[in-house]
């Protein structure tokens, strides 16, 4: 392998990517986003992948950014090189990506997983932005994410006093798609990495890009947006198959 702080691997149609720095529980340093970014890439490029994992370990998904590597970083250097940036290229792959989260998700931990497609956690999971402790307020979206995820005044309340999250808080205020037991946490990852392998990957595709633009279009922007998407489906073979296979009450061979 190419990398050194994180694990590639294939389950099937899922393509993993472990974060493995654990004795810094995953601190994202710029090494580890940098391999992070390349694997993402590469999984994204690779036809046999329909869904990408991101996960961490037992203990920790990311504890955040390294703060090791950030103490003696100064302005207007900061500015200059933002070491931030290369954190979002999860952003631009286009096939869904699903954190699985286990332990801890802080500060950058947090953000990383919440600029995933879906969040799946672990009974064990934490999620905090804990960043007003060292001084700092959170750097990769976490002020705009969790307030869009769980409502002003629960995500004021993390930011300003970097309270955690238990699993089971983030499922009630909406964070987090689902919460499973531990050990259940990568094979349910990897069911659903299964099933959307048997889905029309344009329609996936869509799918994703139009429930992420709820993120950043006004109501009626996102709507057309949604219905452009949704009547250019009927142009794909895989609607006519989906169609006559639903009404010939057998399963659909998607093509893409
Ligand atoms: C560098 C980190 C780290 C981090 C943990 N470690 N988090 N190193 N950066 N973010 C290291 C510790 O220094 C320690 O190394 C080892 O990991 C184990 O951590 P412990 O603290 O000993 O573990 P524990 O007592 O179990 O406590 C777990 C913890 C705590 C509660 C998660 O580690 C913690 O509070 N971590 C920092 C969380 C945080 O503030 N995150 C936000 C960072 S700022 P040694 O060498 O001593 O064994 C941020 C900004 C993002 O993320 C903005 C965008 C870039």
């Amino acid at each position: 392998s190419p990398y050194e702080m994180i694990l590639v691997e294939r389950q099937g149609p899922a393509g993993l990517i472990r974060l493995n720095r654990p004795k810094a529980l995953n601190a994202l340093c710029d090494q580890l986003t940098a391999e992070l970014a390349d694997a993402l890439a590469a999984l994204d490029a690779d036809p046999a992948v329909a869904a990408i994992i991101l996960t961490g370990n037992e203990k920790a998904f990311a504890a955040g950014a390294d703060i090791r590597e950030m103490q003696d970083r100064a302005f207007p250097a900061t500015y200059m090189k933002d070491f931030v940036a290369p954190w979002e290229a999860v952003l631009s792959v286009r096939k869904p990506v699903i954190a699985a989260v286990a332990g801890f998700a802080l500060g950058g931990g947090c953000e990383l997983a919440m600029m995933c497609d879906l969040i799946l956690a672990a009974d064990s999971a934490r999620f905090g932005q804990p960043e007003i402790n060292l001084g700092i307020i959170p750097g990769a979206g976490g002020s705009q994410r969790l307030t869009r995820a769980i409502g002003k005044s629960k995500a004021m309340e993390m930011v300003l006093t970097g309270r955690m999250m238990s699993a089971e808080e983030a499922d009630r205020a909406g964070l987090v798609a689902r919460v499973v037991p531990a050990a259940e946490l990568i094979p349910e990852a990897v069911k659903m990495a299964e099933k959307i392998a048997t889905l029309s990957p344009p329609a996936v595709a869509m799918a994703k890009e139009a429930v992420n633009a709820a993120f950043e279009l006004p109501l009626r922007e996102g709507v057309r947006l949604e219905r452009r998407f949704f009547l250019s489906l009927f142009g794909t073979p895989d609607q006519k198959e989906g169609m006559a296979a639903f009404l010939e009450k057998r399963p659909a061979a998607f093509k893409g």
